[in-house]
């Protein structure tokens, strides 16, 4: 049996067994921080949950910073939930920060996505809270400089890429940078992975104009570089997870590194995601695994996609159900300026898998 040494707090050393590898996501578990906890001195870094050393020690020389880090964490576990709602694993493994199931323990397909939608969201919160003028270390990003195109022209702000980049990945890397982290595979894995969400990211950087000119005749835009939302950027992954590599850890020339299982000769690229360990198909539970299975999950009858009854109930059947609805109707608009409405009720028919 293998050990690992993992240090999750400052002074505290964990003693994880076997498959379970030193894990860099602990830091999502600051999702669950009190939202009014302030932080204008540098003992509120003790007090928050998940963070190795060096990230405590990030936390007390940046405190400005820890707000959209928090906010980065709680947008990670809504964003992969949403975007799995479809699927047989659903992310819900996430809320168990910071000590998780084995499905995001061990390197798996659903572990890499993880990984980069964190890296992802912590640069995109941090590029984000720039361009608000939320932080004090910086602001708008850098103006190109030549014109977006006849009649454009360059205005407003830019996100801050490039300042959410390099201060994101210093705290959301910093785990796997550590000496005693896990496996040097995982360790490599983790970080490939973190770098392609940072990709991801970057490329959903895009030219956002607005129009000006008289009454609207849009005779000048002005335009700025700004980042698609996270939702975007998780469906982005979530292809990139439909079609992660499965690696393996081996010498390459003078070094050991990470190849695809299958054809060696390719090395692996920044725009794929890749992992160690396959996933289990979700549909039976085994805590094993950390599969939670899918019986008493919704599915849609209508549907022929991954949330459709025959492929979230693996072919075990569904119980339909009945559901009422609470919707607003016959609104009436009063003069001058209101609205009405009344409540109508409606039943539907949802179905759950056996
Ligand atoms: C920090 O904020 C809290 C709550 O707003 C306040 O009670 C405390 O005095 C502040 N501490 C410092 C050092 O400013
Ligand atoms: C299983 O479901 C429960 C309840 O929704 C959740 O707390 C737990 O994290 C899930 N476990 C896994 C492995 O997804
Ligand atoms: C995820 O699936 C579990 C059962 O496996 C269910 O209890 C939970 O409500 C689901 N969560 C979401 C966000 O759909
Ligand atoms: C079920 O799937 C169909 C087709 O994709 C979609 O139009 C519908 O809104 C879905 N229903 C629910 C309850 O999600
Ligand atoms: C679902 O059915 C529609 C229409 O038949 C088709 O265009 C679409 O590709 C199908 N989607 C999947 C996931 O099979």
């Amino acid at each position: 049996m293998r050990l690992a040494v993992c240090c999750v707090l400052a002074s505290v050393c964990a003693l994880l067994l076997n498959s379970r590898v030193c894990h860099a996501i602990r830091w999502l578990a600051l999702a669950k921080t009190d939202p009014s906890m302030p932080f204008n001195q540098t003992q509120n870094c003790k007090h928050l949950q998940g963070l190795v050393s060096a990230q405590q020690q990030l936390c007390r020389s940046n405190l400005h910073l820890m707000q959209s880090i928090i906010q980065a964490a709680r947008e990670v576990k809504k964003t992969c939930q949403k975007t799995f709602s479809d699927m047989r694993w659903n992310c819900s493994a996430i809320e168990l920060a910071p000590y998780f199931s084995p499905d995001l323990e061990r390197g798996t397909r659903e572990s890499a996505f993880v990984y980069a939608l964190s890296a992802a969201a912590i640069s995109h919160t941090i590029a984000k809270a720039c361009t608000s003028g939320d932080l004090p270390g910086c602001s708008c990003g850098p103006m190109a400089s030549e014109a977006p195109g006849p009649g454009f022209r360059w205005g407003g702000c830019n996100d801050n890429l490039n300042y959410g980049i390099v201060l994101g990945s210093k705290f959301s890397d910093s785990p796997m940078k550590m000496k005693k982290s896990g496996s040097q595979a995982n360790k490599l894995m983790n970080l490939h992975n973190s770098e392609v969400g940072r990709q991801a990211l970057k490329a959903s950087l895009e030219i956002k104009c607005k129009c000006h000119g008289v009454s609207g005749s849009c005779s000048v835009k002005t335009c700025w570089k700004g980042l698609q939302d996270l939702g975007t950027i998780a469906q982005d992954l979530k292809l990139k997870y439909l079609s992660a590599t499965r690696v393996v850890h081996r010498p390459v020339g003078t070094r050991k590194q990470l190849v695809p299982k299958d054809i060696d000769v390719r090395p692996i690229s920044e725009n794929e995601l890749v992992y160690l360990q396959s996933s289990p198909d979700f549909c039976t539970k085994n805590e094993k695994l950390g599969s939670n299975g899918t019986q008493e999950r919704q599915c849609n009858k209508t549907s022929n996609g991954s949330d459709s009854c025959t492929l979230m109930c693996c072919g075990r059947g569904y119980n339909p159900y009945m559901e009422k609805l609470v919707e607003r109707c016959h609104c009436k608009y009063h003069w001058c300026c209101y609205v009405t409405c009344k409540k109508c009720e409606r039943i539907v028919e949802r179905y759950v898998c056996k």
